[in-house]
């Protein structure tokens, strides 16, 4: 890896003030295109000439299409590579991947499975990687997130964030996002499904303010958001004893009503009502999770912006 290239592959790896700078210029890019419509280009189009290479080992609904979107508004494009079109799948390293795209474009965004992938693509590349989800964080999806908080609730060191339901990639970036941004995060898994060993150490270490518990209203209790996301996620299979374990995990009127009167609900979506949220949560008025979509969006384009000095 060159040095001096900026890659975005985990919250735990980008520097405070690049974080705070980050979700700052993601404020004031969503403020300056404020009306108008998804296709206007930003003014001086700062990603002029540029090329973003997606990889997708996995499904993705919102990270493609913001990704793409985000390239286009800011004057650049981007290509959309599956890993089955890719040499990749017929067992083309990551290293020489990583190579030939550092010839022909500017930056690579990736989402696949194991986290030790990105590391390597990272290491062999020239131009920036950016971790658009892996088994093990999702880091674009929580710095959404935290802008959405900042939004609705200002200061977020300030805040009770409760996550009831399976620790998974998105509660590993809450971890890491809990360290930086000094709020108190609550997760209240099961104990099979609590976070990993090494994660609790990391969290020690870093002096990130994290609760976890089995009992999900003690998590909800007093709190400014609860969160829950899929009980199974993409790279899991078999639901059968997982989903007898999460059941008491469900957000429902009932555990929502454990938080504060004006706590919201947020979810990274895909959603499934009835499974780790009820319907009533997740369309009711407490849910922002649209907001959350958009703002991958504006987060997005500042962490491109970030990443290729623009
Ligand atoms: N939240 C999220 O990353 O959605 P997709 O899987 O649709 O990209
Ligand atoms: N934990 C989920 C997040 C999806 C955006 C998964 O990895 O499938």
């Amino acid at each position: 890896m060159t040095d001096s290239v900026k890659h975005f592959l985990d919250i735990s790896a980008t520097d405070d003030a690049e974080l705070d700078a980050i979700l700052q210029s993601a404020h004031a890019m969503k403020q300056a295109r404020a009306g108008q419509p998804q296709g206007f280009v930003e003014p001086g189009r700062p990603l002029e000439n540029r090329i973003l290479a997606m990889i997708f080992e996995k499904p993705s609904t919102r990270t493609r299409v913001s990704f793409d979107v985000a390239m286009r508004q800011m004057g650049g494009q981007s290509l959309l590579l599956t890993g089955s079109d890719l040499q990749l799948g017929r067992g083309e390293t990551i290293a020489d991947t990583a190579r030939v795209l550092s010839r022909f474009v500017d930056a690579i965004m990736i989402r696949t499975f194991e986290a030790e992938k990105l590391a390597e693509l990272a290491e062999y590349a020239t131009v920036p990687v950016i971790n658009g989800l892996t088994d093990l964080t999702h880091p674009c999806q929580v710095m959404a997130d935290i802008m959405t908080l900042q939004e609705k609730k200002g200061d977020v060191s300030k805040l009770k964030i409760a996550w009831s339901g399976d620790s998974n990639n998105v509660t590993n970036s809450w971890m890491h996002a809990a360290a930086h941004f000094g709020f108190e995060l609550r997760i209240a898994s099961p104990e099979p499904l609590q976070p990993a060993g090494d994660m609790l150490d990391w969290c020690r270490a870093n002096s990130a303010n994290v609760i976890v518990t089995e009992d999900p209203d003690a998590a909800a209790d007093g709190a400014d958001c609860v969160m829950a996301d899929v009980w199974l996620s993409i790279h899991e299979q078999g639901e059968g004893t997982k989903h007898n374990l999460l059941k008491p995990y469900q957000v429902d009127e009932t555990l929502m009503s454990k938080a504060k009167e004006d706590a919201v609900f947020m979810h990274c979506l895909p959603a499934h009502r009835g499974e780790e949220v009820t319907a009533g949560v997740i369309d009711g008025p407490q849910s922002i999770v649209f907001d959350e979509t958009e703002n991958r969006l504006h987060v997005q384009k500042a962490i491109l912006a970030w990443c290729l000095d623009s």
